[in-house]
């Protein structure tokens, strides 16, 4: 399998590697899995509560180098965002900007998946 030089870059110098703790009430958790092939991955978003946007984001993912990058780029690009906003990225660019292969199509699901999962899960958190 030959990576694009940006899947590489994430794989290699990955961004946002870390956790937030799951009790905070500003921290919205994704914890999503590939059938295909058993890779885990855990996104978290912390948010200002008073604003909605996001500040900062973690990552931990068990699986490829593509699992790894898609992860990477999307705490890169959350930071900054609405809710709303994250939860309409769509893997399809996450896709493109890494220049995925076909095979490696669901690794940016994953990633979608778990953004979509952590903004649900902070959303949960915050129904009055
Ligand atoms: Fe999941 Fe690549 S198959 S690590
Ligand atoms: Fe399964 Fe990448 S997440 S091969």
């Amino acid at each position: 399998m030959a990576y694009s030089e940006k899947v590489i870059d994430h794989y290699e110098n990955p961004r946002n590697v870390g956790s937030f703790d799951k009790g905070d009430d500003s921290v919205g958790t994704g914890m999503v899995g590939a059938p295909a092939c058993g890779d885990v991955m855990k996104l978290q978003i912390k948010v200002n509560p008073s604003t909605g946007v996001i500040e900062d984001a973690r990552f931990k993912t068990y699986g490829c180098g593509s699992a790894i990058a898609s992860s990477s780029l999307v705490t890169e690009w959350v930071k900054g965002k609405t809710l709303d906003q994250a939860a309409d990225l769509k893997n399809s660019q996450i896709a493109e900007e890494l220049a995925l292969p076909p095979v490696k199509i669901h690794c940016s699901i994953l990633a979608e998946d778990a953004i979509k999962a952590a903004v649900d899960d902070y959303r949960k958190k915050h129904v009055s």
